[in-house]
């Protein structure tokens, strides 16, 4: 935080009236100018607030009263924290309520009580578990058919006008009207419910003068008696589908825990939590969609990419741009002292614009591969309940409007307005329009029918980013071997990569991975080499045999398990047969950055001379060709004979090579070895050998068992826990997450024996508890 001496006094009224900052007594000038209520941050919250990001992620400001943060390892680590951080005053009027209005509020015995989002332990925790069943990924399923069939309902409305105003004409009502059922609340007039959620939004966000202050009470009262109405129904006759009949039926036997202060205040709040959060992300979604006319044109022909761009929406322009938690103790954040007592206005939407930990962080991009670690969700014991209800509706949204109408375009010069307030964001209004001549559905009335594999319910894996590539040059390089080259498919850079990456190609119905050979520095090109395998798993013979110029193939990736140290002494990089790929890139950059380095390339006989050539000319001086059949097959067991303390070798090749280098690697120090891994032995789980065994939660609190059939990461996302992940059989390191207790029983191929002695995380895919118990850093 930077509080010089300068910046303690106001440069407009002076020392003494300056405002103050509770701790140092200091407030820098940009800290007390903060005003969330103001144009900058109303216009773009994470934008108004780079300047924090970069030079005072903590400060004080004395106008609101709050300490905002506003970087991605605070605003985490503060959402982490429920004891130390108190949710308690998530709800409260930011802006005092005047003496006029708490007697309108009164005259309604309006008593909003917590609920879930601003109760404390020991209160929250034994309610949020208890009423998460309906939230499963299995329950909300059930939910799909209906959320499409409203969505296609509203669309059907206006598809034919050629404009529209989506919030008013869609993205309000579907939301609410889900957000009904999934509640199970009788739907009633959507018009008053609009009033009463706007009402209750400026209520606890925004600044209303005191007239509106009036008013918004009055809106308020009336929703409170509304709920009241609504419970009641639903308690003379639980026994319907739904949320709130689902608690009131525990009640019976949990009326400690689920108390009627409780159903009648979530009755409103809910309403509020799963309706306007969402309408607003839909609308915020269309626009940044529209804003990035290449994003959307790419969803609209292929679907597939709709899950992660739904996380980028919600990272980019998510619909709750700030969050507020008490402190309950002296303490600090990002190192900056606050006090007990302090009120927090944590920047979820700023966090999400942050640099350290999101790449390029303002750009907009549906691929981003950690999108999903957004935070606008919140984060650990509350983080949202109806994340996968939001994420589903999202989905179907886009799903709908990039079949139906992927000319949609922004009504141009609108002046896009937001309701004032702190937290919940979204346009009031988003016109589109489009024309309706060239609807797709009129050349082709088959696309309503369109099928669509069961919506994944939860946060999307890495496996579904995915870019077309084109074919530009396939060239035989000798010994059954093609050197293929790929281009972005719609003409745009490669991302990065670095040595040791590979890509995951779809071939027909396989998936197939390849190291990357060319030129790291290249974006305009992808090298990869293919050896004909006769006796292989399809892959080869579909490249060899089926591949074209010219083709369009889908790709993932790169990925890179297979990473250089940058700071060993020494390398010795060894590649048999094909396994030359990965190695060739790691050879090139070693002799660029005139690190020292030896290459030791096996191959069978001196015909296979694919590679040789290449070799010889860029590293003859550092290479060693072995060939089995003139006798010179590598020793694996005088390799490091002479080498550097520190040198690490990295092998890629067939796997009776791996094996025998990770035989000698027993005597070896710990970390010397590296393998290409591109395929496990790790078969079904056998219930009948496995064990069961509970995974305790630290930040979520919760108890989650693992039956011996499932895995860790099915059963984290079968209670709705977020992990990421990819290849899902231990060799890729997305699924990894901190292990705080328990021993675990690793089977993944990532981790060095020394990371696996640390027992400090683990590959959630694969990996198991050795005994009956392991607590996880979620
Ligand atoms: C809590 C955002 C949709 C139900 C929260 C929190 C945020 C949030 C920021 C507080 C998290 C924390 O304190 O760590 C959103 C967004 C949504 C959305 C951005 C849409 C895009 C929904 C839906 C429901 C829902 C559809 C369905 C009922 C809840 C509940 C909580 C909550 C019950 C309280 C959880 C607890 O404190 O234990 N939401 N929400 N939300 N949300 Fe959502
Ligand atoms: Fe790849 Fe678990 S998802 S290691």
């Amino acid at each position: 935080m930077v509080m010089s001496s300068e910046t303690s006094t106001c440069p407009v009224t002076g020392a003494s009236s300056a405002p103050r900052c509770p701790v140092t007594g200091a407030v820098s000038e940009r800290a007390a100018a903060f005003d969330p209520f103001g144009d900058a941050y109303q216009a773009d919250p994470p934008a108004s607030l780079r300047w924090s990001r970069d030079e005072e992620p903590v400060f004080y400001n004395p106008e609101l009263g709050y300490w905002v943060v506003t970087r991605y390892e605070d605003v985490k680590a503060v959402f982490r924290d429920n004891l130390l951080f108190s949710p308690s005053i998530a709800l409260e009027k930011i802006t005092p309520v005047c003496d006029e209005a708490t007697e309108v509020l009164a005259s309604y015995d309006y008593a909003m009580n917590r609920t879930l989002v601003n109760e404390d332990e020991p209160e929250h925790m034994p309610r949020r578990r208890a009423l998460m069943d309906p939230f499963t990924p299995k329950e909300l399923a059930r939910h799909e058919p209906m959320v499409r069939r409203l969505t296609r309902e509203y669309v059907d409305r206006f598809v034919d006008s050629g404009h529209a105003d989506l919030v008013d004409d869609m993205f309000w009502e579907v939301t609410l009207t889900v957000a009904l059922h999934f509640l199970g609340v009788p739907e009633e007039d959507v018009d008053t419910l609009r009033r009463f959620s706007i009402a209750h939004t400026v209520n606890t966000w925004g600044r209303p003068s005191r007239d509106q202050q009036v008013a918004v009470a009055e809106s308020v009262g009336k929703f409170w008696q509304f709920a009241g109405t609504v419970v009641d129904k639903l308690k003379a006759d639980p026994s319907g589908d739904g949320w709130m009949p689902y608690s009131i039926r525990l009640q019976k036997d949990m009326p400690d825990v689920i108390t009627d202060s409780y159903l009648h205040s979530m009755m409103m709040a809910g309403i509020v939590a799963a309706h306007e959060t969402t309408a607003n992300a839909a609308a915020n979604a269309v626009k940044v969609l529209m804003e990035n006319r290449q994003a959307w044109a790419e969803l609209c022909a292929d679907e597939s990419l709709i899950p992660n761009a739904v996380e980028e929406c919600l990272r980019h322009n998510g619909s709750v741009a700030a969050w507020r938690r008490l402190v309950t103790a002296d303490t600090q954040i990002g190192g900056v002292a606050v006090p007990k007592g302090a009120k927090l206005l944590i920047v979820n939407s700023s966090a999400n614009r942050d640099d350290r930990h999101f790449d390029d962080a303002d750009a907009f991009d549906i691929r981003r591969d950690n999108a999903v670690d957004h935070l606008t969700f919140g984060y650990g014991s509350h983080q949202c309940m109806g994340k996968n209800l939001a994420r589903m509706e999202l989905r179907v949204f886009l799903e709908e409007l990039t079949t139906r109408l992927p000319h949609l375009e922004l009504v141009p010069d609108q002046r896009v307005t937001y309701l004032p307030n702190t937290s919940f964001r979204g346009p009031e209004h988003l016109l589109v329009q489009w024309d309706p001549a060239a609807n797709p559905e009129r050349r082709d009335p088959s696309i309503l029918d369109k099928a669509r594999p069961a919506l994944h319910i939860g946060a999307p894996t890495k496996r579904t980013i995915t870019r077309p590539v084109n074919v530009t040059a396939i060239e035989p390089l000798g010994g059954d071997i093609l050197a293929v080259e790929l281009s972005d498919g719609n003409g745009r850079p490669l991302p990065r990569w670095s040595p040791g990456a590979h890509v995951d190609l779809e071939l027909g119905d396989l998936s197939r991975q390849y190291s990357l050979c060319g030129d790291p520095e290249r974006r305009d090109v992808y090298r990869l080499a293919v050896l004909r395998e006769p006796d292989g798993r399809g892959g080869s013979r579909y490249v060899h045999e089926r591949l074209a110029l010219g083709d369009t193939l889908r790709m993932r990736g790169p990925r890179n398990h297979f990473r250089l140290d940058p700071d060993a002494p020494h390398y010795v990089l060894v590649a048999g047969g094909i396994g030359i790929t990965p190695i060739i890139a790691m050879a090139d950059h070693l002799a660029a950055i005139g690190a020292s380095y030896e290459l030791r390339y096996c191959r069978r006989d001196a015909s296979s001379t694919a590679f040789v050539d290449r070799v010889t000319r860029d590293h003859g001086a550092h290479l060693t060709v072995h060939t089995s059949t003139e006798g010179t097959r590598l020793d694996v067991s005088t390799l490091l004979d002479g080498a550097p303390n520190g040198t690490r070798v990295y092998a890629c090749g067939p796997q009776r090579l791996l094996d025998a280098l990770e035989a000698s690697a027993a005597d070896w120090p710990e970390e010397t070895l590296h393998v290409e891994h591109f395929t496990t032995t790790r078969t079904e789980l056998d219930p009948a050998v496995e064990h069961s065994f509970d995974l305790e939660l630290a930040d979520s609190g919760l108890t989650i068992p693992v039956a011996p059939d499932e895995t860790v990461l099915s059963a984290l996302r079968s209670r709705g826990i977020d992990v990421a992940s990819d290849c899902e059989e231990g060799l890729c390191g997305s699924c990894e997450v901190t292990v705080l207790d328990g021993a675990v029983d690793h089977r993944d191929v990532v981790l060095t024996n020394a990371e696996r002695a640390s027992n400090t995380v683990m590959m959630t895919c694969c990996s198991r508890a050795t005994g009956t118990r392991l607590t996880l850093g979620l």
